[in-house]
């Protein structure tokens, strides 16, 4: 008789350097249970590094070089943020921090709607960029880029997700993002292509 072995495959360890734990749960849902995901927040030890890079690539290979440099194992960071056409790209790179040192995502969004108060439904389109750099174990460096295109609202709706989530409508459906279930954003959001694409490679390199 034969007998069948069950193959049981341990989850692999892989860091991402963020201390945002929404981020965090959507990248681990991504991912799914063949990885097991460690972040920032498991290391408050560890000093916040300055993003002073001038695009998404630089800030993301500035965290990701990092913490690499610390633990010396497959890391990956992400930069991302959310571009207004009508505001000519802006927020962009500093989306987190767009209004100011004690910003909130609140306070961020009351920021972005004063700004688009004046401008009509058709010039609202923006997109969310994210741009994830990672670094395996050796410091061979790959990266990986994701849109999500949509416009913004006149008022938030909705208490799913983060950030710009309540404005950022989702043309296919009319619905905020913030609406929306973490599945169904992870399946068209930014941050789920490019994560996708870096498991993509992950899952190659086995
Ligand atoms: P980071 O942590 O430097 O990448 O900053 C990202 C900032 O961009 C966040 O704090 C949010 O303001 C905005 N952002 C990025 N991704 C999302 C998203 O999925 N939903 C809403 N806002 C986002």
């Amino acid at each position: 008789m034969t007998q069948t072995k069950a193959v049981r495959t341990v989850p692999r360890q892989i860091w991402v350097a963020t201390r945002n734990a929404h981020k965090v749960q959507e990248i681990a849902e991504i991912l799914g249970a063949g990885f097991l995901l460690r972040s920032l927040l498991d290391r408050p030890d560890l000093p916040d590094v300055e993003e002073t890079g001038s695009s998404f690539y630089e800030n993301a290979a500035i965290k990701a070089r990092s913490l690499w440099n610390i633990v010396r194992e497959p890391v990956f960071a992400d930069d991302s943020g959310l571009e207004v056409d009508a505001l000519d790209g802006r927020p962009g790179i500093h989306s987190n921090r767009y209004s100011g040192p004690e910003h909130t995502h609140e306070k961020n969004i009351s920021k972005l709607l004063v700004e688009l108060r004046s401008v009509p439904p058709e010039r609202r389109t923006a997109r969310f960029r994210c741009t994830i750099v990672y670094i395996d174990a050796a410091g061979s460096e790959s990266s990986f880029d994701g849109v999500f295109d949509g416009y913004i609202c006149d008022e938030p709706r909705g208490t799913e997700g983060f950030g710009y989530d309540p404005v950022f409508v989702v043309p296919e459906s009319g619905k905020t993002v913030a609406e929306l279930d973490a599945a169904t954003k992870n399946s068209i959001s930014h941050r789920g292509r490019a994560v996708v694409a870096l498991k993509r490679l992950l899952e190659n390199a086995r």
